[in-house]
C-alpha cells in the first residue's frame, strides 16, 4: 500500500487545549483514529509525526523520500518564516499538501505570508480538522490520476 506520512509542526501536539476557542476542542490523537480509518478506505498507509523541533521535521521529510507516494503538512509557525523547511519540501517530488486548520489569511498579518505554500501542491486553509482528510482525499485523486501532475 502506498505510504502517506503526515507531519505536524510546533504545538500541534496541544490540539484541543491550545486556544480552543481558534483551534477548537478536538485532539491530534481523534483527529488521528479519523484520517487512519479514511486511509485504510483509500488504500494507503498512513504514518503520522509530530515535532516542536523544525530539524526533525526536516529529517523526516528526507526519510520520506523515496519511500512515501505522498506527503500531508501542518507546518504551523514555520510555515510563515522557516526557508530550510521550504527547502527540505521543494526537494520532494511527490504530491504534497500543506494544510491549515484556521484560515491564515483572515487572521494576523504575520500569518498571511507562507513561505512553504508556493513549494508544495496546494493548500488547504481554514476548514479545521476537515482539511486532513480532505488533503488524503486529494492525495488519492493526484495519485491515481491518469494524467498525473507535475509532482505525481
Ligand atoms: C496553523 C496556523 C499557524 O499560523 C499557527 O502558527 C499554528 C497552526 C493552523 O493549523 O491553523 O500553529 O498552522
Amino acid at each position: 500500500m502506498p505510504l502517506v506520512l503526515v507531519l505536524n509542526g510546533p504545538n500541534l501536539n496541544l490540539l484541543g487545549e491550545r486556544e480552543p476557542e481558534i483551534y477548537g476542542r478536538t485532539t491530534w490523537d481523534s483527529i488521528e483514529r479519523e484520517l487512519q480509518e479514511e486511509a485504510r478506505r483509500l488504500g494507503f498507509e498512513l504514518e503520522c509525526v509530530q515535532s516542536n523541533h523544525e530539524g526533525v521535521l526536516i529529517d523526516a521529510l528526507q526519510a520520506a523520500r523515496g519511500r512515501a507516494a505522498g506527503v500531508i503538512i501542518n507546518p504551523a509557525a514555520l510555515s510563515h518564516y522557516s526557508i530550510a523547511l521550504r527547502d527540505a519540501l521543494a526537494a520532494l517530488t511527490v504530491p504534497v499538501i500543506e494544510v491549515h486548520l484556521t484560515n491564515i489569511y483572515a487572521r494576523e498579518d504575520f500569518r498571511r505570508g507562507t513561505v512553504t505554500a508556493p513549494v508544495v501542491t496546494g493548500q488547504i486553509t481554514g476548514l479545521g480538522a476537515a482539511g486532513y482528510i480532505l488533503a488524503l482525499k486529494a492525495l488519492k485523486l493526484i495519485c491515481f490520476a491518469k494524467e498525473e501532475p507535475t509532482r505525481c
